[in-house]
Order: structure tokens, then sequence, then C-alpha cells
């Protein structure tokens, strides 16, 4: 079987790694990066760390509006789709990138299949909404994280070619985690296990709003306690369009660094007090690893870690963010929700019965 993989984003290299390991083995598997991150914190470091094979082609869109960055990406990719024939296409959660390849194979009538199928906010000014919803209608493979998003495509009218398979993110925290020391990273932030909050903000309905990214700011602040925040380049941006460097200066609990790699990131997440973010696979590393979490957002796809008790949802109102932080505790109770850190090869598995099924014409 020859399978295109699609990724661009940060969030794709770590649900690529496994899954790519698994094809490898017994199929062709070549990947494309969108290039949509190209910075090496945001995208080389995580081939290295991940054991990633390098992109057979980057096509090297960039960033630039969601129109241009799609359609840049929609043009490159069935051109190339068009010249290596894949036999499916293979994308990942909810980006830009996702979608492009998305629609792109579906309109070549090559079949599509999106690992962390069924995820909904049911918020459609997210943009990552739109491209979750419309990826899952013109696939024909859903790879589901939970029976939450099985349940979510049953009420949209989709079963057919739905599988339960668990969290790719998991078989990736599994895989590596353990036989990384945590140690060093701390030496190196200054910080001992337990004596500091994690945060990261990027969800342009946070980055975006003054009002919302200026509260964000003040409620770290009024934390008090360290908060070491990796500021994602969008945030960059847009702190400095809003002139809030000079208030994030004087805080001086506030650490706002670089963005991390993958194992920097898994160290100081395991460590921490508590994870402040509105990223969607953030919420469910913390999970992984036992920390609670305050979600800056309204609502979350990750709908089973507040039920768990694990996650608040607060928003971008700083009052709540700085009660949320202080009074977070880990229940006694944490249940697997996210499977047995096999998702991997239960895609490789699913792919392959739907190639032999179809007689090698998936
Ligand atoms: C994208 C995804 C989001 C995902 C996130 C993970 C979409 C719509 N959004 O959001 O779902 O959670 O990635 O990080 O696809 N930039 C750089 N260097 C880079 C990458 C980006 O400087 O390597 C800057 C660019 O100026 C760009 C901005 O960050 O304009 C935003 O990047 P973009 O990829 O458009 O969206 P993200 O906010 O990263």
């Amino acid at each position: 079987m020859r399978v295109f993989t699609v990724v661009g984003a940060r969030p794709q290299f770590i649900k690529a790694a496994p899954v790519s390991r698994a094809l490898r083995v017994r199929h062709e598997e070549m990947l494309i990066h969108t290039g949509q991150h190209y910075d090496e914190a945001m995208s080389d470091v995580f081939f290295a760390e991940l054991g990633i094979p390098a992109p057979t082609v980057n096509l090297g869109v960039g960033s630039g509006s969601h129109g241009e960055q799609t359609g840049e990406m929609l043009q490159q990719l069935e051109a190339l789709m068009v010249e290596h024939a894949p036999d499916c296409v293979l994308v990942y959660g909810d980006t830009n990138s996702t979608l492009a390849a998305a629609l792109a194979a579906s309109k070549l009538v090559i079949p599509v299949a999106h690992v962390e199928a069924g995820l909904r906010s049911f918020n459609r000014s997210m943009p990552e909404e739109i491209n979750r919803v419309l990826t899952d209608h013109i696939a024909s493979l859903l790879f589901c994280p939970t029976p939450t998003a099985v349940e979510n495509l049953a009420t949209e009218g989709i079963t057919r070619g739905v599988e339960l398979v668990g969290d790719v993110m998991l078989d990736t925290a599994l895989y590596h985690a353990g036989s990384w020391p945590t140690e060093p990273v701390l030496a190196e932030f200054g910080v001992q296990a337990g004596g500091y909050c994690l945060a990261t903000v990027h969800r342009a309905s946070n980055t975006d709003d003054e009002q919302a990214l200026r509260g964000i700011v003040e409620a770290f602040g009024a934390l008090g306690s360290t908060v070491i925040w990796p500021v994602h380049p969008r945030t960059t941006k847009m702190l400095a369009a809003f002139g809030l460097n000079a208030r994030l200066a004087e805080l001086g609990n506030v650490r706002a660094v670089s963005p991390l790699s993958y194992r920097e990131t898994v160290a100081l997440l395991q460590n921490a007090r508590a994870l402040l973010t509105d990223s969607g696979g953030m919420q469910k590393e913390a999970y992984f690893f036992g920390v609670p979490c305050v979600t800056l957002r309204e609502e979350t796809e990750w709908v089973e870690t507040v039920t768990a008790g694990w996650n608040t949802l607060v928003g971008c109102v700083p009052d709540a963010i700085v009660v949320a932080a202080r009074s977070a505790v880990r229940p006694s109770e944490r249940p697997n929700l996210y499977g047995d850190g096999h998702a991997a090869e239960k895609v490789v598995a699913g792919l392959e019965k739907a190639w032999c099924a179809s007689g090698g014409k998936l």
C-alpha cells in the first residue's frame, strides 16, 4: 500500500510519529510536510526527537490567511497526488493542513483516512472545528480516539468506516516519556517538581483579542507562583502588537520562554503543579501524566477530562483562571480514557483491513 501522510503543524508531528513507525514496517509511506509550521523550534526539533523520517517533500507553504494557506496547500497537494497516485491519504487532527489534504484527495477520489476523527467543540467560530467537521464528512476511514468521538460522528450520520482505536498521542507519550530523564530539564529551567505551573496560549480567540490576552497575562501574574510560559510565535506577535511585553516583564513570576521541544514539554508538564492551556492536545497530555489542567477556553473537545475531574474550563476571565489554578488538585481516580498506547497499530490494521476488503483498491 502506498500511503500519503500529510502533516504540517506541531501537534501533527507528535500524532504521526507512532503511525509512521507502524506503517513503514510493511508499507510505503510518503510523508508530506506542508510547511505550515516551519521554524526549527516548531518543526525540525520534533522530527529529530521523535525519530520521524525526514519528509519526502516539504511544500514550504508557511504563513498566510486561512484562504491563502489552505489554497496554496490544496494546489500543491493535488499535483503531488496526481503524480504519485497514493492508495490512501492519511491526515491528522484539525489544522488547515488536514483540510487541504482531505479536500485534495477526495476530489481525486483517493480515500481519506482521518486520525483523531469525531472530535467536536460545537463552536463553529473556531477554524479547527470547521476543518474537522469537513474532514470527517469526506473521509472514508475515521479513526476515533474516544467513544464520545464515535457518538459525535453518529449524530452527524457518519457510521461507516468509523473505528475506535484510542489516542495516538498516548502512544507517543508512553513510547518516549518513561525513558527520558526529567531532572536535566528542570535544572535547565531552574524549577523543582511541583513548584511551578506550565502555561501555553495560542488559540486565535485568546491571542488575537486584546482584552482576552491582557486578561490572561494579568491572571498569570496574579498567581504569584512561578509560571513557565513557552510562547507560540502567533502569541509573541500579538503580545508585541498589543504592547503587552512591558507588563509581562514587570511580572516577576511569569517566565516567557521560546517554544519548547517535545522532550522539554513532557518533562516540564510531568512535574508541574498544574497546566494552564488553550491547547487541545496538552489537555490530554496533562491527563496522561496525572497533572490537573485549567483550560483557557469555554468548551473542550476532550470532555472526558472534565467529567473525570482533571480539567476545569475557565475561558479567559482572569479571576476564574486564578481561582481554578490555585485550587487545582489531583482527583484520586484517573480512569483509562484514551486507550492502551497501541492506537497507531490499530490505525495501520484498519487501513490494511480496508485495503484487503477492497481488493487492493481502498
Ligand atoms: C495551528 C493550527 C492549530 C494548532 C496549532 C498548533 C490551524 C487553523 N491551526 O495554529 O489548530 O493547534 O497550529 O501550534 O491550522 N508561525 C511562525 N513559525 C512557525 C509557525 C507559525 O512564526 O513555524 C507564526 C506565523 O506567523 C503564523 C502564526 O504563527 O502566521 C500562526 O501559525 P498558523 O500555522 O497559521 O496557526 P497556529 O496558530 O500555529
